[in-house]
C-alpha cells in the first residue's frame, strides 16, 4: 500500500501499480486525522508487516530565517506523525508476521554528529523523531513490534538535489534489504542503510 497527498496527479506511482499490480494507491497526508482515519477504514483488520513513515518536510533555514509556522509543520511531519501512524496501525503491525514500523530519519538529526550550523527546524525534528523511535520500541516491545529510524543516505529525490551520489531506485533496494533483516533486537535503533547503527 502506497500512500501520497494527491493520488490523481501521482504519476510514478501510477508506473509502479502497472508494473506491480498488486500495490495499491491511497490518499494520506500523514498531519491529517481524518485521512488518516479513513485510511484505517479502508485496512479494516487486515495484518500489516511494516508500516514505514517517509513523508518529510524540509527548507533551508539559517538562525535569522528561522520562524515558528514553519517550524511546527516540521515537527508535525517529522515526528508528531511518526507516533499518529504508530497510533492508528499498530494493532495491524501486532497482527502481522514481521511486526515493525519504521520511520526514515536522517543522520541531520544525530546530535553526536551535527558538526555544522543551521537547518534548525528539520535538525530538530529528526532528532525529535528519533526520540519517538526509542520510546516507541519500549512501549512496543512487549507486543513484538519492532520500531527503528533509517537514514537513507544522500539520495537524488526533490529533496536530495541533483548532485546525490545515490537513486532513489539503490536506496529503496537497500531500504528494503534493512527491513527485511530487522530484528526486535536491534528496536528502538537508529540505522544506515546498510543496517549500520548510527550515534544519536
Ligand atoms: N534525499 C535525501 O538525501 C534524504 C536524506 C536524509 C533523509 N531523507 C528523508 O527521506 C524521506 C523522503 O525524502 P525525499 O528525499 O524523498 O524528499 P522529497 O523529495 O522532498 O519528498 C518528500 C515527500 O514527502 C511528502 N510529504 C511531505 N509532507 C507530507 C505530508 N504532510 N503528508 C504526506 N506526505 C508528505 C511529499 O509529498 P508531496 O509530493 O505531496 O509534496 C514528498 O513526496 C524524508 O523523510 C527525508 O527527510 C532524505
Amino acid at each position: 500500500m502506497a500512500t501520497c497527498r494527491e493520488p490523481a496527479t501521482a504519476s510514478e506511482l501510477e508506473d509502479l501499480v502497472e508494473r506491480h499490480p498488486s500495490v495499491t494507491v491511497h490518499r494520506l497526508d500523514v498531519n491529517d486525522d481524518e485521512q488518516l482515519d479513513d485510511l484505517g477504514g479502508v485496512i479494516g483488520d487486515e495484518p500489516i508487516d511494516f508500516v514505514v513513515h517517509n513523508a518529510g518536510w524540509a527548507r533551508p533555514g539559517g538562525m535569522l530565517e528561522v520562524e515558528y509556522t514553519s517550524w511546527a509543520l516540521a515537527l508535525r511531519t517529522n515526528a508528531f506523525a511518526v507516533l499518529r501512524l504508530a497510533q492508528a496501525f499498530v494493532d495491524n503491525v501486532a497482527r502481522s508476521r514481521r511486526r515493525a514500523i519504521v520511520a526514515i530519519g536522517s543522520e541531520m538529526g544525530s546530535i553526536s554528529r551535527t558538526e555544522s550550523g543551521s537547518r534548525y527546524a528539520y535538525r530538530s525534528s529528526k532528532a525529535a523523531l528519533n526520540m519517538i523511535v526509542r520510546t516507541l520500541a519500549f512501549d512496543l516491545g512487549e507486543r513484538g513490534v519492532t520500531v527503528a529510524s533509517v537514514h537513507p543516505g544522500w539520495v537524488r529525490t526533490r529533496l536530495g538535489g541533483p548532485n546525490a551520489p545515490m537513486s532513489p531506485a539503490e536506496c529503496g533496494e537497500l531500504l528494503a534489504g534493512v527491513l527485511d533483516e530487522l530484528t526486535l533486537e536491534e528496536s528502538g535503533t537508529f540505522l544506515d542503510v546498510h543496517g549500520r547503527p548510527i550515534p544519536w
